[in-house]
C-alpha cells in the first residue's frame, strides 16, 4: 500500500509504469533513511543523464509531492512518507474490499483436484499434503476473484481392487473389515502381496477380479460398493476434523463410461499404436515415454482415467483452468496426459497444471504401504490435540472450551507445520516443533490473534473509547477531550507501529503473488512476520491507553490474521 504511494509519485516524474517501478523499490538499508527506496539505474539511459544525477533530480520533484519527503543517497531516491498524512488513510485501506478481495481471477472457473485418497487404504501423508494445499489454494483462489471448484478424485478403481477383492475373499471376514476397514484392508493388502511372492496363482487371481469388476460381475461390484462405502466413512471423519468439504466427490470409477470415448478419439486421430499386445500413445517429440492407454489383458489404467476426466472437467464442469495437487512424485503421469491431450489436438491442454508439493517424513518416518509401515493421521490429529490441551491446561488454566481451542490449536498446528513450508521443499514434521507457541507455528499466530483481541477487550471496556455503531464508519470514535494522543502531528503510533501498518500494507500484494504461485507458503510466511511486527508493537508501545490510532491498528491487526488464518485453513479462537 505505502508502496504504491510511493510508486504514483515516482510515476508521475519518470513514465515508467506502476509495475516496473513496485518491482524495483528496495527496503532503505537503515530504516531513519526513509520507507522506501527507488534506485535510478534504470532511467541512466532514458534521460542521458548518470543515475545519481538523476536520483539528485528525482528526490527535488518527489519531495514535492504532498506528504512525502525525498532525499538522494547515491543512485537512489529515499522516499519518507508523511505518517500524521498517511496513516487515517492506510488505517482505512486495509479494511477496503479491494484491499483484501484483489480481482485477478476475473471469474475463471478454477478446477481444484485435491486429497483424492485411494479406497482401502489409509489416508496417507501425501494425501494430507495434497488436502491441506488444495484446501488453502481453493480459498486463495476465491478471495482473488476465481471461482475455485473442489473435486476428490478418489482412487476407487484399478487391478489393486481385483488383490482386494481376491485377498478379501481367501482371508477376510465382513464383521472385522466393518469394525476396521481400512486396518482391515490394509493387513489383506499386505498379507496378498507377501503370499504373492511364493503364490504366483494369486496374481492371477486378482487380475481375473479387477476383469470381473470391469464387466460389471455382480459380485465383484458388491463387495467393490462395500470397500468403496467403508473407506469413505473413514476418510469423512478425517475431512470433518480438518474442516475440509469438496464442491464434488467423484472417483475415478466415475469415468468407466466415459472412457471408450476416449480411446475411439485417439484411435480416429491415429494416436493409438499396439506395443506388446498394450494400446500406447507416443509421446517421442515431447521427450517422454509411451503414454500406456489400454493394457493387454483389454483392462484400462490411470492415465486412460485421467484423459477423461480431464475431459469431463474442461466439458461438463466448465473448467477454464485445471490444476492438479498431486506430489512431485507423479510429474510424469502428469506430463504424458497433458501430451497426450494436446496430441489429441484439445487447445486447453494449455491451461492444465500439475502443482507438485515434496515429501513429507513423520520425524524422519517415510511410509510404505506394501509393507504395511504407515503413520497414521487420525494417530497424529488425536496426539496433536492432546499435546495442545496439555500446553493450554498449563498456560490458561481458567480458559473455557478447553477442548474446543486445543482442537483448533492441535489441528492448526498440522497444517500450519505443512503449509509455512514452500509446497516443493521436503518436510520433516515434528509435532512439537509444530506445537511450540514461540516459534514459527500456527499456534504462535493463533497466540497473537488471541492476545490482541483480548487487548481490544480491555480498550473497549474503557469509558473513554466508544465503539461505534455505524458500521460504514470506523469500528471506534474516541471522545477528543479524554486522551493526550489526540493530536494527529502526535507520535500517532510509534516506529513500531508504523512498522506493524507497513506490513499489514503488504496484504494485498502476498495475496496476489500467493494466488499467482499457487502457493500458500507466502500467506503462512506474511502471518509470522505480522504477529512478529505486532509483538515488537506490544512490547515497545502503549496499546490499550495509546489512543484512537493505536487500537484501530490492533484491531486490523486482529482482523488481517484472522483472514490468513482462515485463508490457511486455521481457525482463530478468541481466547487461547
Ligand atoms: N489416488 C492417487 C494416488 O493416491 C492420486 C490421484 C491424483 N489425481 C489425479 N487426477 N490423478 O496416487
Amino acid at each position: 500500500m505505502l508502496m504504491r504511494i510511493a510508486a504514483q509519485a515516482i510515476l508521475a516524474h519518470t513514465g515508467l509504469e506502476e509495475k516496473e517501478i513496485l518491482s524495483l523499490f528496495e527496503m532503505p538499508p537503515q530504516p531513519e533513511w526513509g520507507d522506501v527506496a527507488f534506485p535510478c539505474f534504470v532511467l541512466a539511459k532514458k534521460f542521458r543523464k548518470s543515475p545519481q544525477h538523476i536520483a539528485l533530480e528525482l528526490a527535488e520533484l518527489v519531495g514535492h509531492e504532498e506528504g512525502l519527503t525525498a532525499s538522494a543517497s547515491g543512485a537512489y531516491v529515499n522516499i519518507t512518507l508523511d505518517r500524521s498524512v498517511h496513516i487515517p488513510f492506510m488505517l482505512a485501506e486495509l479494511s477496503k474490499a479491494d484491499f483484501l478481495n484483489p480481482n485477478i481471477g476475473h471469474g475463471q472457473r478454477v478446477v481444484i483436484d485435491m486429497s483424492s485418497p485411494n479406497i482401502a487404504k489409509p489416508f496417507g501423508i501425501g494425501h494430507l499434503r495434497s488436502t491441506v494445499i488444495g484446501a488453502a489454494l481453493y480459498r486463495i483462489l476465491g478471495e482473488t476473484g476465481y471461482v475455485p471448484i473442489s473435486v476428490n478424485h478418489l482412487g476407487d478403481w484399478g487391478t489393486q481392487f481385483g488383490k482386494q477383492i481376491a485377498a478379501y475373499k481367501r482371508w477376510g471376514n465382513e464383521e472385522q473389515l466393518q469394525h476396521d476397514p481400512i486396518g482391515e484392508s490394509l493387513k489383506l493388502y499386505v498379507r496378498f502381496h507377501q503370499e504373492a511372492e511364493h503364490d504366483p496363482s494369486l496374481g492371477d487371481e486378482g487380475r481375473e477380479w479387477f476383469r470381473r469388476l470391469e464387466h460389471g460381475d455382480a459380485e465383484a461390484q458388491q463387495l467393490w460398493e462395500f470397500f468403496v462405502e467403508v473407506s469413505l466413512g473413514e476418510f469423512d471423519r478425517m475431512y470433518q476434523r480438518l474442516n475440509i468439504t469438496f464442491d464434488h466427490v467423484l472417483g475415478e470409477s466415475f469415468y468407466n463410461d466415459k472412457m471408450q470415448a476416449v480411446i475411439d478419439q485417439l484411435r480416429a486421430k491415429g494416436l493409438l499404436e499396439e506395443s506388446d499386445g498394450a494400446l500406447v500413445v507416443r509421446l517421442e517429440d515431447e521427450e517422454l515415454p509411451p503414454c500406456l492407454i489400454l493394457k493387454k489383458d483389454g483392462t484400462t489404467i490411470y492415465p486412460t482415467r485421467d484423459l477423461a476426466t480431464a475431459i469431463y472437467r474442461h466439458e461438463v464442469m466448465k473448467a477454464d483452468r485445471l490444476l492438479y495437487v498431486v506430489g512431485g512424485e507423479q510429474k510424469l503421469h502428469f506430463q504424458q496426459v497433458f501430451a497426450v491431450l494436446k496430441h489429441a489436438g484439445e487447445a486447453w491442454a494449455e491451461q492444465c497444471e500439475h502443482v507438485p508439493f515434496g515429501l513429507m517424513r513423520f520425524a524422519g518416518k517415510k511410509m510404505s504401504t506394501r509393507r504395511g509401515k504407515v503413520v497414521k493421521l487420525e494417530e497424529v490429529l488425536d496426539e496433536a490435540i492432546a499435546r495442545a490441551q496439555a500446553i493450554i491446561t498449563q498456560k490458561n488454566p481458567d480458559l473455557q472450551e478447553q477442548q474446543a481451542v486445543a482442537e483448533d490449536v492441535g489441528i492448526g498446528a498440522i497444517i500450519f507445520g505443512d503449509l509455512k513450508n514452500n509446497r516443493l521443499n521436503e518436510v520433516d514434521f515434528s509435532l512439537e516443533e509444530a506445537l511450540t507457541f514461540e516459534g514459527e507455528t500456527g499456534p504462535y499466530v493463533q497466540y497473537t490473534h488471541a492476545r490482541i483481541r483480548s487487548l481490544l477487550e480491555k480498550a473497549y471496556a474503557r469509558a473513554d473509547v466508544v465503539v461505534n455503531t455505524n458500521p460504514s464508519d470506523n469500528d471506534l470514535v474516541q471522545d477528543s477531550h479524554s486522551s493526550d494522543f489526540n493530536d494527529v502531528s502526535d507520535e500517532m503510533l510509534g516506529d513500531a507501529g508504523w512498522a506493524l501498518l507497513k506490513q499489514l500494507g503488504r496484504y494485498h500484494g502476498q495475496l496476489i503473488r500467493a494466488a499467482r504461485q499457487l502457493e500458500p507458503s507466502v500467506i503462512a510466511r506474511f502471518a509470522l512476520d505480522t504477529a512478529q511486527a505486532f509483538n515488537r508493537f506490544y512490547a515497545k508501545e502503549r496499546i490499550v491507553d495509546g489512543g484512537q490510532w493505536r487500537i484501530q491498528l490492533a484491531e486490523q491487526t486482529a482482523d488481517i490474521l484472522a483472514c490468513a488464518l482462515q485463508l490457511l485453513g486455521l481457525k482463530a479462537p478468541n481466547r487461547m
